[in-house]
């Protein structure tokens, strides 16, 4: 895990594989919404069951990651970009992240409980709230490339 990547630069292995599933999570995300767009709703609901539980999952190894190894503080001292810029970006990705992955639960939790277990359709704020987490997720991921770029690339 805290072997070198495989994207050729300085990153352990566990960021390279969080990098790169975090660059194809909107990708995932959009297909996963296409299904419904095709009305396909047990994909829908199968697939985005399946991505909520593997970004937890990956969240944690990330954040196992980086306290087991002395993580941020080390990463620094090879990044040639300013210390302030660098926790600027960081605050704002984390930020954007923590709450669309709070909406994306509430939006699951919402659409499990009405088209699941009462058996009635998803509410009408369900498309709304979907493109605004798929937004946000999206954002939040490619942010998250853009810190493993200015870390481990610029
Ligand atoms: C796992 C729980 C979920 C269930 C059971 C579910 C179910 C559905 C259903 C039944 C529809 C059709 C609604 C309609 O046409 O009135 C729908 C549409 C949609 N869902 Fe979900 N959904 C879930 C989670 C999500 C999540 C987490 C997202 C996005 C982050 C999402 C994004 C969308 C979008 C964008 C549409 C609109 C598609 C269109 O334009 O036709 N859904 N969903």
């Amino acid at each position: 895990m805290f072997g070198t990547g495989f994207l050729g630069t300085s990153a352990p292995f566990y960021m390279d594989f969080i990098t790169v599933y975090f660059a194809l999570l909107p990708v995932l995300m959009f297909l996963s919404i296409l299904l419904a767009v095709k009305k396909q709703y047990e994909k829908h609901f199968l697939s985005q069951l399946i991505l909520f539980a593997v970004t937890l999952v990956v969240v944690v190894v990330f954040e196992v990651g980086v306290r087991v190894s002395d993580g941020f503080i080390e990463f620094m001292q090879n990044a040639h970009v300013s210390y302030s810029f660098m926790i600027t970006f960081l605050v704002v990705h984390v930020s954007i992240a923590l709450v669309s992955v709070i909406l994306w639960s509430a939006l699951l939790y919402g659409a499990i409980k009405s088209y699941k277990l009462e058996n009635k359709g998803v509410s009408v704020s369900h498309k709304k709230v979907a493109k605004l987490v798929f937004l946000g997720i999206s954002v939040a991921s490619y942010m998250g490339v853009g810190v493993y770029y200015l870390l481990f690339l610029y």
